[in-house]
């Protein structure tokens, strides 16, 4: 939802064209967040800032970038450029409502802007009296005019982290912000409150300590109003990273972004803003403040430089068409990676280290409530019921929105188990901070280091799945669904009872790449399907029943999110109250009949559809010689009951891919979505 990306670059001289691919790349890896317009703001000729913006992806940008009559050559030894890549919330996607988002005709104060405000109305509303006229339908637009406002009721006095200090405590709803301005050349003020941002730092020499200090320059200085102008004497600890050994300034580069995948080709040397950082870029340093400080601010006192721990090759599509597919066909492996170092198969033992010190809290909990969105939503429906069967514990899965709206009840006995590929939901995090609140245990499981739910729950589990650039979530959501299962083990281990259960599962947890990679081989059956039946479908239903109840939602999402197909994944224990009135020989239908207990009443609903002439693709496993004669089939292997999830939906996946291709959507960018929520 929007991508943010900023570029400063300080006795290092780059040219105006480096600068500007510096950012159109920086954007282009950001893409999935949103592609509907971008736009990016740069230094001009005469200490002004030139704003270029444009309806579509980044490629329509950098195009238009190519046709300004610009001296491109133009060297720059320090500069600060930004960028921005939208997915539209306020106001329709054109040039006008692109970031960046403008306080004037000047161009004083710029500001891209990843999130929402929600008391925009209100702001714009006092501004309009003030004689502010607004020329986008963005709640950012405010934000940027707030800035000038508040600038000039200063009477320009103050510096820009003051001012940005300033116009942030008047927003409400969340933000991450990159700020520039003609008023403050070379300069930069990056903040966050809700969405992510990190800053990576690139140096020939090596910085002398791998922290920045948060400066504290005590109490607030100013209002919009400006009655309190009383400024407090400011107590700079400048961040001990940056001083250099002969006091001589060094060459030094700053990477902003919403994501570390922006960053990674520059450097792997990263920290991670917190919610109320002020981030100020100047003169070669990074000054990190805080937007209140107050005895509740229980931060850490420095914010650590990380290394990063992804590779470019996991965020390039290397030899495949899409992000996706090759996702889809990297299951065998990141599997395995989520399992590293966790399943020890010989003695069918499960160690997750990020719940060590917990597990006995989790085993007494009244409930484990599990809260996420989409695909995320959906790899808690699929082990719900392990997590029941071996821990005995009543276990519910929650749709975050709706988790929210609902406001219920959560007691200090509860666990939360809060999933999320990103880690930066909206919703998801919103429940995760009302959990917070009410004293449950939270444990996050995500596959983003760093991120808000990893960085504020209690403990949890980061399910390593790599980069997930796609928008439909593939890989992620296999390697939550084993996550979840190895924590179900884990949390049983002491129990005698389940012991063969558990070496059951964990067994099927072993066999799990060559199961995945068995149904991968069938990828050109899977193909002609889509090419021969499925693509001309209307509407298709997927039908299935117990564990498999998560499968049928789960591809029923993947269809309908990239292929545009309706598609609704049925219980098949619903069927006949209602659905089954769709049924007839024109209704598409999938069965998903893999052999578990639930056979028998998968072979019912199937009986019941073959009765209203419907005649489903089964997706079966191999050899089921009940099916095969009778029925066009998808054979996969058979898996631990549990686990069967995990294979049967690849072949579900695969198929949404075709069906994708085949309706010319632009896989990895489907009309209307994005990769990560960061709003409600
Ligand atoms: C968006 C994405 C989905 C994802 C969902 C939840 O809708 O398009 O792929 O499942 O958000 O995201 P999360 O990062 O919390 O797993």
């Amino acid at each position: 939802m929007c991508g943010i990306f900023g570029y400063c670059n300080f006795l290092c001289e780059k040219s105006r064209r480096e600068v500007c691919d510096t950012l159109l790349n920086g954007l282009s890896r950001l893409e999935y967040r949103g592609y509907d317009s971008a736009g990016f703001a740069v230094d001009g000729d005469i200490e002004d800032t030139l704003i270029i913006k444009q309806v579509g992806k980044v490629a329509a940008l950098r195009k238009l970038t190519d046709d300004q009559p610009l001296d491109f050559s133009k060297p720059f030894i320090s500069h600060c450029g930004m960028a921005h890549t939208r997915w539209a919330t306020h106001g329709q996607p054109s040039q006008i409502n692109s970031h960046p988002q403008r306080s004037d005709d000047k161009n004083e104060f710029v500001v891209v802007h990843n999130g929402i405000i929600t008391n925009y109305k209100e702001i714009k509303l006092l501004l309009e009296k003030k004689g502010y006229v607004f020329e986008s339908d963005t709640d950012t637009e405010c934000v940027a005019k707030l800035t000038k406002y508040v600038f000039e009721s200063h009477n320009k006095e103050l510096n820009f982290t003051e001012l940005v200090k300033t116009v942030v405590k008047e927003l409400e709803g969340s933000y991450a912000f990159i700020f520039k301005s003609t008023h403050f050349p070379n300069e930069i003020v990056a903040t966050r409150r809700g969405s992510p941002l990190l800053i990576g730092v690139k140096t020939q020499k090596k910085l002398k300590v791998d922290f920045v200090d948060v400066e504290s320059s005590d109490n607030s200085f100013a209002t919009v109003e400006g009655q309190d102008m009383s400024r407090p004497a400011l107590n700079r600890s400048q961040s001990r990273a940056f001083l250099s050994e002969d006091g001589l300034p060094q060459p030094i580069e700053y990477f902003l972004a919403s994501d570390a995948s922006a960053i990674v080709e520059h450097t792997k040397r990263v920290l991670y803003l917190e919610d109320d950082d002020i981030a100020h870029i100047a003169d070669g340093e990074l000054h990190i403040h805080r937007v209140r400080r107050s005895k509740e601010d229980n931060t850490a006192p420095t914010r650590s430089i990380q290394t990063l721990e992804i590779e470019l090759a996991e965020i390039m599509k290397g030899s495949f068409d899409h992000f996706m597919q090759k996702e889809i066909y990297e299951q065998p492996e990141s599997v395995v990676n989520t399992m590293r170092g966790r399943v020890n198969f010989e003695n069918h033992e499960v160690t997750l280290g990020g719940l060590r010190g917990f597990t006995h809290i989790i085993r007494r909990a009244r409930r484990i409530i599990f809260v996420a969105c989409g695909t995320s939503y959906h790899s808690c429906l699929a082990t719900r019921s392990i997590f029941e069967e071996l821990n005995q514990i009543g276990t519910q899965a929650e749709l975050a929105s709706d988790f929210l709206d609902r406001e219920p009840p959560i007691f200090r006995d509860d666990v939360c188990v809060f999933v999320s590929q990103s880690g930066e939901t909206a919703d998801t995090i919103l429940a995760m901070r009302y959990c917070l609140e009410r004293g449950a245990l939270c444990v996050g499981v995500t596959n983003t280091v760093g991120s808000s739910i990893s960085r504020e729950t209690h403990c949890g589990v980061h399910i390593n799945a790599g980069p997930e650039i796609g928008v439909a979530s593939t890989k992620a959501y296999t390697s939550q669904y084993i996550a979840l299962v190895m924590m179900a083990i884990q949390l049983a281990q002491d129990s005698k009872s389940s012991q063969k259960r558990r070496e059951e599962i964990i067994d099927g947890l072993y066999r799990l790449p060559s199961d995945i990679k068995e149904v991968l081989a069938i990828d050109a059956k899977l193909q002609q399907l889509a090419v021969e039946q499925l693509a001309q479908e209307k509407s298709l239903l997927i039908l299935g029943r117990g564990y498999q109840n998560a499968t049928c939602l789960e591809g029923a999402l993947k269809i309908k999110e990239i292929s545009y197909i309706h598609s609704e994944g049925i219980f098949a224990g619903e069927l006949k109250h209602g659905p089954l009135a769709l049924i007839d020989e024109t209704m598409a239908v999938i069965l998903v009949m893999t052999q578990d207990k639930y056979y028998p009443k998968v072979q019912s609903a199937l009986q019941q559809v073959s009765a209203r002439s419907g005649n489903p693709i089964v997706i079966c496993n191999t050899g089921d010689e009940n099916l095969k004669n009778h029925h066009r089939t998808i054979e996969v292997p058979k898996t631990s009951d549990c686990l069967q999830g995990l294979v049967n939906i690849i072949p579900l996946q695969l198929l949404s891919y075709h069906l994708a291709i085949l309706k010319g959507v632009d896989v990895d960018f489907p009309r209307n979505l994005a990769k990560s929520v960061t709003v409600e």
